[in-house]
């Protein structure tokens, strides 16, 4: 978004990073952009209105039922004067009244009232951020609000409260520059097809073989283009995860089922394949019909396996698509990037995203996730951050390196 001339309502709650939206707004005027600050009570408990009346040059509104406030520009006015409502920062309370629906202050009332885009950049104690009960309220927000939501950070870091980890505050020229990047893209009509979670291959009916892969980097994935618009089929193993319900979604157990469907969906034409599961490389040779009895075997069992079809490299050996990207995951402990870059060439993919799954931060089951990006042009690394801030950053690189290589044709 450019922001020249763009109307900015910078809704300020209440949290220690107050004092940086300061800095914020008066950044957002040097680039162009026409600001009103609203800020909530709990905002008013930490910086004075008055410092956002001096930096914006315009009255600052801090109540909802003000009779004065309601003579002049109104809370609908307000919500329509806005081409954007950016809320920095935005603390755990006012993220989850904005995810339920609240409309009890000024600053909720206008994000319902609104058809503006809407960012929000979260700051909290790293534990709060954690929580399930603030996940949820994310991924509630990235539902329904889909392509008119960007969440900007949190970045990870010592924090006031002297804890570290996510949570902190982007910088605000980091807000400026993620809130103007003008490549994001707002309208994808792409079709995207994305492989998440892990795969079981069975050893008996009871028993089976996987991996720890919890499936949310691809769920975020397959959110994050649903809500630019982007049509997206999403192949699951099994996992505990729901998504929107309008990203296609096909239930997988084992390796040869995803195989199988990753195919078929290939052969009907896609633009953007992402292998994100953690497919087993491996599955038993013999399938027992009934459940082994320990009895029948000795101190040790044997369990011969057998290669699973590589799907990926399938998939980017498909001459149909070849005007596709091709997008490939290397969740590694050790070498991340040499490992990166070898399967790049072996596979002949467009992109491999790398990451340290030894690194409990960022590891299988976390809900944040920091990645590089491996191309034949080099490296690229995406700091620490939410998987669902990261799944949105990606949609906007993948979309650029799809351009770039259908370009290049
Ligand atoms: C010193 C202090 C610092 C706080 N910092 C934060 C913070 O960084 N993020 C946050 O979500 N809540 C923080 N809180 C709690 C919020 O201020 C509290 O939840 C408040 O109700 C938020 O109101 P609002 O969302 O309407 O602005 C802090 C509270 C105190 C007392």
């Amino acid at each position: 978004m450019a922001l020249q001339d763009c109307n900015i309502v910078l809704g300020v709650s209440g949290g220690i990073a107050a004092y940086k939206s300061a800095d914020l707004c008066r950044q957002l005027k040097k680039n162009g952009a026409k600001v009103r600050v609203v800020m909530t009570q709990g905002a008013c408990a930490f910086i004075q209105p008055l410092t956002f009346q001096a930096l914006s040059g315009e009255p600052v509104s801090t109540a909802l039922l003000d009779e004065d406030a309601e003579a002049g520009m109104g809370h609908i006015e307000l919500a329509k004067w806005a081409d954007l409502i950016l809320i920095a920062p935005a603390s755990a309370n006012c993220i989850a009244r904005i995810a339920n629906g609240f409309a009890d202050d000024l600053l909720t009332t206008l994000v319902l009232a609104t058809e503006a885009q809407i960012a929000i950049a979260p700051a909290m104690n790293q534990v709060m951020w954690a929580n399930p009960i603030t996940q949820k309220n994310l991924q509630n927000l990235i539902e329904s609000y889909e392509q008119r939501l960007q969440i900007v950070g949190p970045a990870s870091g010592e924090q006031a409260c002297g804890d570290v980890g996510f949570g902190r505050m982007m910088e605000p020229s980091d807000i400026v520059a993620a809130i103007s990047q003008e490549s994001t893209p707002r309208e994808c009509k792409y079709r995207v097809v994305i492989t998440a979670g892990p795969t079981r291959e069975a050893i008996d009916p009871v028993r089976y073989i996987s991996n720890h892969s919890s499936g949310k980097m691809g769920y975020a994935l397959a959110e994050a283009f649903h809500a630019v618009g982007a049509d997206v089929c999403l192949i699951s193993g099994p996992v505990n995860l729901s998504c929107s319900s309008g990203i296609e979604r096909i239930d997988v157990t084992s390796a040869e089922q995803m195989y199988e469907q990753a195919m078929r969906q290939a052969r009907t034409g896609l633009d953007v394949f992402i292998g994100s599961a953690a497919v087993a490389d491996y599955r038993p040779i013999d399938v027992s019909e009934q459940k082994m009895k320990k009895t029948d075997f000795g101190d040790n069992i044997q369990v011969e396996l057998t290669q699973n079809p590589d799907i990926i490299a399938n998939v980017s050996a498909m001459r149909e698509i070849s005007q596709s990207l091709i997008v490939g995951f290397a969740a590694e402990t050790n070498d991340v990037i040499q490992y990166a870059k070898s399967k790049l060439k072996r596979k002949s993919l467009d992109v491999v995203i790398a990451n340290d799954v030894s690194n409990q931060e960022i590891g299988f089951n976390s809900d944040n996730n920091e990645v590089t990006l491996v191309t034949v042009d080099g490296e690229e690394l995406l700091p620490l951050t939410s998987k669902a801030s990261l799944a949105q950053e990606l949609v906007t690189r993948l979309s650029e390196k799809l351009n770039q290589k259908r370009k290049s044709k």
